[in-house]
């Protein structure tokens, strides 16, 4: 059932510890994320994990075997990897690129499925160098499934890509773990991790904060859905609070409401309803979530993202 586990995983940079006694346990077939900042220790987990970087000390366990003895290459061929920074070769085509990891594994997919998957095909023959960013993301991850690979590691798989370029990638790795394969993905991508993941753990400072589901960390918070409204006057609120999926309705100095509900999709438009009711026109109105950037807020007093 254990994919990957990891024990007292511990890297140094001199006097700077990246990963910090760190226990995970990945089952197979989930995808599993690590969440979190820049200089958290994600990329530096990956690549013990991957067998690319060797710990200061800890135990690993990939598929029931561990690295650094003669099973390595072994290993390797079930594994996918695609690196955070992809050191493609620009003077390969996409195709030529691909053939290449092919050859790297006794077992593999024919090219063209792959670029047929990748949505590739018209970039077939283009050289490396004239990909854009989205173009060279699918085709490192390309690179990573074309030796079938029983467990796939992703390192920031949509940094810096755009909206549909991200959303393309998302469809492929979910495709992929439908059909069985595992997935071990880091992101500093709160949606990324929500969308794609099964289980999340949170890591910050070379350590594991929290980890579960995505619900589960959410709900953790307590934290009900808002709605943000106002009404060109006032409301009767008792009425407001006897609606169904209410959890509270605070009037604000502003004039305005803030209203927790548990469920903001089935509750809204009874909210819309009710106002209508009492002949009131809305002029503001704003709805959110809590997020997994939430919960990273409340564990650390600090934001997930720099920008
Ligand atoms: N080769 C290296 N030499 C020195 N410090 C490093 C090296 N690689 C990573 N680090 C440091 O280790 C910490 C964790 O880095 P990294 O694992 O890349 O984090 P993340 O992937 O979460 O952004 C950072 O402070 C980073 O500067
Ligand atoms: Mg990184």
């Amino acid at each position: 059932m254990i994919a990957i586990q990891c024990t007292d995983l511990v890297k140094r940079y001199g006097q700077m510890t990246a990963v910090d006694k760190l226990n995970l346990e990945i089952y197979k077939k989930e995808c599993f994320g690590l969440l979190g900042p820049n200089g958290a220790g994600k990329t530096t987990t990956a690549e013990m994990l991957e067998g690319l970087l060797k710990p200061d000390s800890g135990q690993i366990t990939v598929l029931g075997d561990t690295w650094g003895g003669s099973g390595d290459r072994r290993l390797r061929e079930r594994l996918g990897v695609a690196l955070q920074q992809t050191e493609l070769t620009d003077r390969l085509t996409v195709a030529e690129t691909i053939g290449l990891f092919r050859s790297f594994y006794s077992r593999s997919k024919p090219v063209d499925e792959i670029i047929e998957i990748l949505g590739l095909v018209e970039k077939r023959k283009t050289w490396v160098s004239r990909l854009s960013g989205g173009e060279r993301q699918r085709l490192a991850l390309a690179c990573s499934l074309v030796g079938e690979p029983e467990v796939l590691f992703l390192d920031e798989p949509t940094t810096g890509l755009d909206p549909q370029a991200r959303l393309w990638i998302w469809e492929v790795i979910l495709a992929f773990k439908n059909n069985g394969g595992t997935v071990f993905l880091t992101t500093h991508y709160m949606e990324e991790a929500e969308r794609l993941c099964d289980r999340v753990g949170i890591m910050d400072r070379g350590r594991l904060i929290a980890l579960d589901t995505p619900e589960a960390l959410i709900d953790s918070l307590n934290a009900a859905q808002i709605i943000e409204l106002s009404t060109d006057k006032p409301l009767e609120q008792s009425k407001l609070e006897g609606l169904d999926g209410i959890e509270r309705v605070v009037l604000e100095e502003t004039g305005g409401y803030t209203i927790k509900v548990a469920h903001l999709e089935t509750t809204l438009s009874d909210v819309l309803a009710e106002v209508d009711r009492q002949g009131a026109t809305i002029v503001y109105l704003k709805t959110r979530r809590t997020t997994l950037e939430d919960v990273f807020v409340n564990l650390t007093g600090r934001a997930l993202r720099d920008e």
